[in-house]
């Protein structure tokens, strides 16, 4: 047997070696994909290594298309002999990254087309890294040449498409545009097409569940409890979901907080193993929880209306805290107030679905209740609320990813009778710009980075008498004056 026959003999063998692998992982795709359902805990164990293991041969993959270019110059010829290696050492690592992360997905927890897509893409991934390694030995003429080259190229491209869906799943749909800075969003093109899409059918925008509880669950347990992840076989991504409960049966009983799991699991010290969200993620604000609980023991609807359930603490209400005056209602002067904004308020309506809507039947004000598209929602979105300003009287923001960019647009809403601006980044900046709101009643600035700066700022509103400061900087034992301390709820 000569030398070179003999190396034949030996690729030959290494090709064949590794191509089982990769048919067999096909093979398994087809016959055992992930079906949610929690199996072998060795498989669990095993399978939490795939993350770690998969950036070797991306990391190889990549280095191969660099390798071939600049061995190609005067400087680095010594890199090209070494690319055979590396591509042969890529697609093991491929092989093993991708059992790994078949065991991973069938260990439980995981099903739905992010995770078939992801692993499709890793086992294709495995399947090209080989033909490259295949292609290359045997490019001595200008076909194979061509084909090795573009199978490289389809490589690359489909280690970057793979290892973004691998980013969804465990980071969030929307892991790469969620803090994206608004310039680059913008030069990108993108919009908040995907609103429509996540619109529950059942927990309508109108309704409680959709407007109150719905934003809670989705800014803080989908990323297990969703489409793609199911952690306990429990998803929490629309009102059915939630309701028909997890791998123990129902987590929500109507009317009892106390005996529903999930309060039980969000209640808990946050240091519990059981505790929700789990893996230290950031715990529920006391109001989220408190929202929770108001819904549960309500009956746990999907259809009460948003306004329903009265006996909310008037911080967590985006109704004025005003006094209710009843006045004769005229359909007609109705009618003549609204004509003047009725077109740019139908075009906001379809461009924002159910964040702008007439506060009541019998009114042309308008409520504004942005926090329901998280933080989509943001200044560029808030600006396209400015021809509406002065009919504005209430705008909860909260939640939203608003800045104090946005301070020029709220200030100009003249007769906001409650704001909320909670769990968003507003400093003292926007606080001291309130000054033309002297129709203000209840501002809620709950978990925001606002300092007592920010304090003689409210006493130049004139009807302010709630300012929801809990989890500001401002503390509730610094000195401050009497009137002040009257208004303030921590
Ligand atoms: C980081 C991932 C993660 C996040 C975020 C998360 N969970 Fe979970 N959740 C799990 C895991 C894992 C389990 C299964 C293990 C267990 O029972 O503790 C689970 C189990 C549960 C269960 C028990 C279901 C059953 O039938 O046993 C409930 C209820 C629950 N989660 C509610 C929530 C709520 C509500 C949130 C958001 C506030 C949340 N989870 C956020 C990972 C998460």
């Amino acid at each position: 047997m000569t030398s070179e026959s003999r190396h034949f003999s030996v690729r030959f063998v290494i090709g064949l070696c590794s191509l089982l692998p990769i048919l067999a992982l096909m093979g398994l795709l087809l016959v055992a994909p992930p079906d949610g359902s929690e199996r072998a805990e060795w498989l669990q164990f095993v399978g939490r290594f795939h993350p770690l293991s998969v950036h070797l041969p991306i990391a190889l993959l990549l280095l191969v298309p660099l390798f071939e270019l600049a061995g190609r110059s005067r400087h680095f010829p010594f890199l090209l002999p070494s690319t055979d290696f590396l591509l042969g050492l890529a697609t093991c690592g491929a092989i093993m990254a991708a059992g790994l992360g078949w065991c991973l997905a069938r260990g439980g927890g995981y099903s739905g087309p992010l995770v078939t897509q992801h692993m499709w893409g890793g086992v294709s991934v495995t399947a090209a890294a080989w033909l490259c390694w295949l292609l290359r030995a045997r490019s001595g003429t200008r076909g194979l040449k061509r084909m090795y080259a573009t199978t490289l190229i389809a490589t690359v491209g489909l280690v970057s498409l793979t290892g973004y869906k691998g980013g969804q799943l465990s980071q969030g749909e929307n892991h790469l545009t969620e803090f994206m800075p608004e310039p680059v969003s913008n030069l990108l093109g993108l919009t908040n097409s995907e609103i429509a899409a996540t619109n529950s059918p059942n927990g309508g925008p109108a309704t409680f569940y959709g407007a109150r509880i719905q934003p809670v669950f989705a800014g803080h347990c989908v990323t297990c409890h969703g489409r793609s992840k199911h952690k306990a076989k429990l998803r929490l991504d629309s009102y059915e979901a939630v309701m028909r409960g997890g791998k123990h049966g129902p987590v929500v009983k109507a009317g009892e907080p106390k005996g529903s799991e999930l309060f039980h699991r969000i209640t808990l010290p946050p240091t519990d193993d059981d505790f929700m969200p789990a893996n230290n993620k950031r715990p529920l604000s006391a109001n989220d929880v408190k929202l929770i609980e108001l819904w549960i023991s309500s009956g746990a609807s999907g259809t009460q209306s948003v306004d329903a359930i009265k006996d909310i603490p008037s911080n967590l209400t985006s109704q004025p805290v005003a006094e209710v005056t009843f006045e004769e209602i005229n359909p007609e002067t109705v009618a003549r107030q609204r004509a003047g904004l009725a077109s740019v308020v139908a075009q906001l309506q379809q461009r924002f679905p159910n964040i702008v809507d007439y506060q009541s039947r019998a009114s042309a004000d308008l409520t504004i209740s942005a926090s329901w598209m998280g933080p989509r929602f943001g200044d560029k979105e808030l600006a396209a609320l400015a021809p509406l300003s002065e009919r504005i009287v209430i705008a909860d923001f909260s939640s939203t990813s608003i800045t104090d960019r946005s301070c020029g647009t709220i200030a100009a809403m003249k007769h906001l009778r409650a704001l909320r601006l909670m769990h968003t980044r507003i400093t003292d900046a926007t606080v001291q710009t309130l000054g033309p709101l002297d129709q203000l009643e209840s501002l809620s600035i709950f978990d925001t980075p606002v300092t007592s700066a920010a304090l003689p700022a409210f006493s130049r509103l004139p009807k302010l008498h709630r300012i929801y400061a809990g989890a500001t900087k401002i503390s509730a034992n610094e000195p401050m004056p009497q009137e002040i301390r009257d208004k303030l709820v921590f």
